[in-house]
């Protein structure tokens, strides 16, 4: 059975996202065994947005995956799938924004990127590694990077383009000189870390919102036990019959973001694709609110005495 999935338009170029996407990120990163096998399991289950990036080594995987999709015709034409890759930080100086781009379109076989996305507000070193050493620390000049953003797409590389793991703080001065404003913030986001003040925000200057670890990511790095674990949540899922990945799923859902779930599992995949036919009572959307937050992520190595962020308050700008 393939599944619907509701979509909403993104941007200025009338493309819509599908509010369900399926993340790529396998933890430890670059662990990608049969993930060609997975994404054409997921094609079939009715999922059409793809989210990847150059640091999760998955762009290659997943090009071969759409590129049998398409042969196979378990979608008639590339346009019904959305796909989005991001930039590394090694990649965030002027000049290297394109040819990353092009980089990452190579790797997934295909001429353009539906979202194109700054990975992390952050400038590395070209030689960086994934982990960067202290030396790697460069000041992030967000106006030049975001110059090679809106090159991507003049040059038709990308319907559009947008940020991750940006504050209120980033977002308003990048909407105050960017030429072409960013159509999303993809940010952290679930139960335990509702980002209400950003969704906010964001719905008053029309940057659409996607959610990243719906499920709290657990067992990556980034992530945690937190929404799995939440009793609140637990309580809500037992009485409705639910999941409790299903009840933090629906209730981004119900906030209007789109959500970028990761589940490599057949049953998973395919559970988390059942939230559409119901809906959260305000009782439990009220029991969800209360949650105490807490924000997961903590880019650690990007925070150093000798790089542009010295605490992981400021990297935030406070809005933890
Ligand atoms: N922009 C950024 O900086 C950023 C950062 C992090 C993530 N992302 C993107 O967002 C995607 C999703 O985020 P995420 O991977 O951090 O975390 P997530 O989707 O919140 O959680 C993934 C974990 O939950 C498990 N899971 C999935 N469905 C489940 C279910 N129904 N019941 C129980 N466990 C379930 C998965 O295991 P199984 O695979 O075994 O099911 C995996 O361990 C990533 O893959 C990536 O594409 C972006």
């Amino acid at each position: 059975m393939a599944y619907n999935i509701p979509q909403l338009p993104v941007g200025s170029n009338g493309k819509s996202i599908p509010l369900l996407g399926f993340g790529t990120a396998e933890y430890p990163l670059g662990n990608t065994e049969n993930l060609k096998e997975i994404v054409l399991r997921a094609i079939e289950l009715g999922y059409r947005h793809f989210d990847t990036a150059a640091a999760y080594q998955s762009e290659k995987p997943l090009g071969e995956a759409i590129a049998e999709a398409l042969k196979l015709g378990l979608v008639k034409s590339r346009d019904d799938l959305f796909i989005t890759s991001k930039l590394w930080c090694n990649d965030a100086h002027r000049e290297r924004v394109v040819p990353a781009l092009r980089n990452s379109l190579r790797n997934l076989q295909l001429e353009y990127l539906d979202l194109y996305l700054l990975h992390w507000p952050m400038t590395l070193r070209p030689e960086a590694e994934i982990l960067p050493k202290e030396e790697d620390l460069l000041p992030f000049e967000m106006e030049f990077v975001w110059e090679g953003m809106e090159e991507c797409v003049k040059l038709g590389l990308a319907k559009c383009i947008g940020v991750c793991n940006f504050s209120c703080k980033k977002l308003d001065k990048l909407l105050a000189t960017a030429k072409i404003p960013p159509a999303v913030d993809q940010v952290e986001m679930n139960p335990v870390w509702q980002q209400k003040k950003l969704r906010e925000f964001c719905m008053e200057k029309g940057v659409h919102v996607s959610a990243y670890s719906p499920l709290g990511g657990r067992g990556t790095a980034w992530g945690s036990n937190r929404v799995m674990d939440c009793e609140v949540l637990h309580q809500i899922a037992t009485a409705r019959g639910k999941t409790i990945a299903q009840v933090s799923l629906r209730w981004a859902y119900e906030q209007g973001v789109s959500v970028i779930m990761k589940s490599f599992n057949y049953e998973r995949m395919e559970q988390n694709l059942r939230i559409f036919d119901w809906s959260l009572s305000p009782e439990e959307l009220q029991k969800i609110s209360r949650i105490p937050q807490v924000r997961g992520c903590a880019p650690l190595g990007f925070i150093s005495d000798k790089g542009p962020y010295k605490s992981i308050e400021e990297f935030w700008d406070g809005e933890i």
